[in-house]
């Protein structure tokens, strides 16, 4: 009797475990989908001239989540056309800045060079920088998807 009860018990202690970590194997997390965030308004931006934007994203770290900044610049054609790359360098993960007198994203670790569109110019970056969804609301927010 006593036996029963302590395998019943303990099937029902290993169900409830196995469908809480089978939740979280099969789930994804919240982190793993992309969400608008607003980089800038059209106010703070120049035609032409890639603005860096810094947005507060939360990140899922094992159990916990914490906000984290990432860097993006965004580039406004003056009407109605807008874009957004990553500023995180495609070779070793420094973050490029805009260099407006030689019209580059320069690397500060390895020499890289990206011209305006992201694509390299120059050192040893293996790939463009990463394009992202960008857009302008109603309101006249920039935002980018990450
Ligand atoms: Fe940018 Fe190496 S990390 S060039």
């Amino acid at each position: 009797m006593l036996r029963a009860f302590v395998n019943t018990a303990l099937g029902v202690l290993a169900a409830g475990l196995a469908s809480v970590v089978g939740r979280f194997a099969l789930v994804p997390r919240a982190s793993a989908r992309q969400q608008w965030f607003r980089g800038a308004s059209l106010g703070d931006l120049d035609p032409d001239t890639p603005f860096p934007a810094v947005l507060a994203v939360a990140r899922d770290d094992g159990w916990s989540r914490a906000r984290v900044n990432e860097t993006v610049f965004v580039v406004w054609d003056g009407l109605t056309g807008i874009r957004a790359m990553s500023a995180t360098c495609t070779h070793l993960g420094c973050r490029v800045r805009w260099d407006n007198g030689a019209q580059r994203f320069k690397c500060p670790c390895h020499g890289g060079e990206y011209d305006a569109h992201g694509n390299v110019t120059a050192g040893p970056p293996p790939r463009p920088l990463l394009a992202l969804a960008a857009r302008i609301t109603d309101e006249g927010d920039v935002e980018v998807r990450l």
